[in-house]
């Protein structure tokens, strides 16, 4: 699976380096037919915005002054934004992301916006630089159906929150079945199509982990070719430690 994190690192950091100041509405699937996604009007914070998301993670979150929330794969940083302004002067939001040139984008973003509350590491979801125990609020937008090692990462999330502390994972799953030839295409991994997992094995992922009060909370169709063939589906799913 080393290939298939080459293949995200290079579409992902292509799109960092080579998309203007405007979101490039690109979509995770690289599909100009994906719905766009519904965030309250951005302002300044559009410019963090690459069109890479299938839900609001942060509409359900409900994130609070003085938390810690972390964003896994945060891209230019769009969410980390957001919840930077519910978390105030007290609270802080961290980004992971794994690729170099999103990480680079989201720090100049976070200047340009004169945010300071808001912090970028480098670093893969399997095995993430965050303390156990330290985090309120795990939020993720569109990543972890590009995670090859799925069980791992939801350890890991398990591993960094606060006991009592949530996270709200806004991802793709499938209803229906992917064919192999299509699950062993690198490309259409890094396009969040190959990558997703059947949406039962998913909730049944969660549970075995540990996780109380699993919630799927809002599903809809994510792309019309895609949904058609493979069923696929954004999903944002809520579970606390
Ligand atoms: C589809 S984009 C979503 C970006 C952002 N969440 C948004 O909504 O704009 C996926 C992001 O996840 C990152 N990513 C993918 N797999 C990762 C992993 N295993 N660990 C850390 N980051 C990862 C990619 O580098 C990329 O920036």
């Amino acid at each position: 699976m080393v290939d298939v994190k080459n293949t995200i690192k290079q579409k992902y950091g292509k799109i960092a380096s080579e998309v203007g100041n405007t979101s490039c509405g690109c979509s995770c699937s690289g599909s100009e037919t994906s719905p766009s996604i519904d965030y309250p009007p951005l302002g300044d914070l559009g410019i963090a915005n690459l069109g890479l998301g299938c839900g609001v993670p942060t509409d359900h979150a409900d994130v609070k002054e003085g938390m810690t929330v972390l964003d896994l794969g945060s891209g230019a940083g769009i969410d980390v934004f957001i919840a930077s302004k519910s978390v105030g002067v007290t609270g802080r939001v961290i980004g992971l992301d794994m690729t170099e040139q999103m990480i680079t984008r989201a720090r100049e973003n976070a200047l340009k916006l004169h945010i300071s509350n808001v912090e970028f590491r480098l670093g893969e979801i399997e095995h993430m630089p965050v303390d156990s125990n330290s985090i309120d609020r795990v939020i993720s937008n569109c990543v972890i159906n590009l995670v090859p090692d799925k069980p791992t990462a939801f350890a890991e999330i398990y591993r960094v929150l606060k006991p009592g502390g949530s996270f709200i994972i806004s991802d793709l799953v499938t209803t229906g079945t992917i064919p192999q030839e299509v699950r062993s295409d690198m490309e259409l991994w890094a396009g969040c199509v190959a990558g997703a997992m059947d949406r039962q094995e998913y909730m049944a992922l969660i549970q075995r982990v540990g996780f109380k009060d699993v919630q799927l909370l809002s599903e809809k169709p994510y792309d019309q070719t895609f949904s058609k063939a493979f069923g696929i589906v954004s999903v944002t799913v809520k579970g606390t430690k």
